[in-house]
């Protein structure tokens, strides 16, 4: 049992991650975001994980709850986010243990429907928990983004092992406006 509460709410001015750029040749540091030498890029998982995060500025954050018998080895935020005119409600959640978890996401207090056409599940994860990117395979770990037409104030998730997943669920504050037109 997961629960969102959408009611008291904190609003996320920056996110930053550092140090950001690493040369191939000097690596000083791990990890990193970037890795670059004189003629290509890749991102590492870091800077995967750090696109997610992109969307918080001015975002509205609300209160998690995790209820499971998994809860050592999970993580999770909800924000609310405007992107355009759409708003959506993104639940992350970090599964950084070794078993596949499922769970019942509930989110309480929302004042709009779900529009499933336009919600969406990332996951960023890797057979291997030690898997890395490189010059040579440069998005061996990297986001796979599909559908949730499951997508509801209620609904199932199953969050493999050692993964990142981020629910964008699709509110439709404008439903009733358009119904009018
Ligand atoms: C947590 O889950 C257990 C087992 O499903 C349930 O009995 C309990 O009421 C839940 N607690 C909350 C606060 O939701
Ligand atoms: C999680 O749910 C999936 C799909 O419903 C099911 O196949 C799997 O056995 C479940 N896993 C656990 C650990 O409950
Ligand atoms: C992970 O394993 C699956 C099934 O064995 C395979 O198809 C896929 O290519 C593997 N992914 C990576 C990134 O190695």
């Amino acid at each position: 049992w997961f629960c969102v509460i959408l009611l008291c709410s904190d609003i996320v001015h920056m996110a930053s991650y550092a140090p950001l750029f690493v040369n191939d040749n000097d690596r000083k540091w791990t990890p990193d975001a970037i890795v670059f030498n004189s003629w290509q890029q890749y991102g590492t998982p870091s800077y995967w994980m750090q696109t997610f995060f992109g969307e918080s500025s001015g975002a509205v954050i609300h209160p998690v709850r995790l209820n499971s018998s998994y809860s050592g080895s999970l993580a999770a935020s909800a924000i609310t986010w405007r992107d355009n005119e759409d708003i959506f409600l993104r639940i992350k959640i970090v599964n950084f243990g070794p078993n596949t978890v499922n769970l019942t996401l509930s989110a309480t207090g929302l004042e709009a429907g779900v529009d499933t056409s336009r919600s969406a599940v990332t996951v960023l994860t890797s057979n291997y928990s030690l898997d890395e990117n490189s010059f040579d395979d440069p998005l061996k770990v990297k986001p796979v983004k599909s559908g949730l037409a499951s997508a509801a104030e209620e609904m199932q998730a199953m969050l493999v092992p050692y993964s990142f997943t981020s629910y964008d669920l699709a509110l439709d504050e404008y439903g009733e406006l358009v119904a009018d037109m």
